[in-house]
């Protein structure tokens, strides 16, 4: 359930997912306005729904529709998938954050553990992320944003998980991070946000959590400023579903084959 929704890779992902698990389940597209999002959620499962998928812009009407939040949820202020649990229960879950950690340490092969990272970005998109990023222990966390007192305010709600500190863009201390994550939305409106050149160094790993079949301008700006590697988000995306997919059909789905076709021929 998304507004606009008709770009959704969803519908392919969890098809695959199903097919390889055999479940038997349908998974549609339902392009809902925000006005109506609390009737039309509630109507799903009323409708005998099971699960469902919360995307843009209804993520944290989501958190205030449901009964029940995870504590990862909870802590994310959004939920990007519901389950029904017993007859009317609804439980919200927010798998963003592990979709990306899952996708760093298993699919790319990252340590997290000690190292210097930088997220870009104070807006939903990083307060989804920040709690599973912390738990890894990094070495220090840099919240950087357009707007720094925006990155201030939300750092305050993260402050006790760990090594966080903030910023504004041009002030960024500490160069050659190990990971900088975009979590800007810069790139959905084929912008860079302005960082300054010398976060990035030769051993450094740019991470967009956009995705798109072409560079995007974060990825293509950290390769032409010599990073290790530059990755966007497709693997954000299947991991985050996959584990949807294991909360509603108690089956976690391999990833690796659905990964290859979307991303082909190559991450980064
Ligand atoms: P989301 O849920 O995707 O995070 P959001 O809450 O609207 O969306 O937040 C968007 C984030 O992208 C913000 O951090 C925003 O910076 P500001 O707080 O300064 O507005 C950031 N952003 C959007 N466009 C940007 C751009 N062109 N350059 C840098 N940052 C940008």
């Amino acid at each position: 359930m998304g507004h606009p929704v008709s770009h959704s890779w969803s519908p392919f992902i969890h098809g695959m997912f199903a097919r390889a698990t055999l479940q038997h389940m349908q998974y549609r597209l339902l392009d809902v306005a925000p006005e109506k999002f609390r009737h039309e959620a509630l109507q799903f499962f009323r409708d005998g729904g099971k699960g469902l998928n919360i995307t843009v812009p209804h993520k944290q009407a989501a958190a205030e529709l449901v009964n029940e939040l995870t504590p990862r949820a909870a802590l994310a202020g959004s939920v990007n998938t519901i389950r029904l649990n017993g007859a009317d229960r609804l439980v919200g879950d927010n798998t963003d954050g592990s979709g990306l950690v899952i996708d760093l340490e298993q699919n790319l092969g990252l340590e997290l553990a000690g190292r210097r990272i930088l997220v870009l970005g104070a807006g939903g998109a990083t307060r989804g992320i920040l709690g599973p990023l912390l738990e890894r222990h990094p070495a220090a966390l840099v919240l950087a944003n357009r707007t720094p007192q925006r990155a201030e305010e939300l750092a305050a709600d993260f402050a006790d998980l760990g090594p966080l500190s903030t910023s504004s863009f041009d002030a960024i201390e500490g160069t050659g991070f190990d990971l900088v994550i975009n979590a800007t939305s810069a790139s959905l409106q084929g912008q860079m946000p302005a960082i300054p050149a010398a976060i990035v160094g030769p051993a450094t790993v740019c991470y967009d959590m956009a995705y798109a079949k072409a560079e995007t301008p974060f990825t293509r700006w950290a390769h032409e400023h010599g990073a290790a590697a530059a990755f966007k988000g497709w693997g954000m995306l299947v991991e985050q579903a996959a584990e949807a997919f294991l909360l509603w059909r108690g089956v976690r789905p391999e990833t690796r084959a659905v990964l290859e076709l979307l991303n082909a021929p190559a991450r980064g």
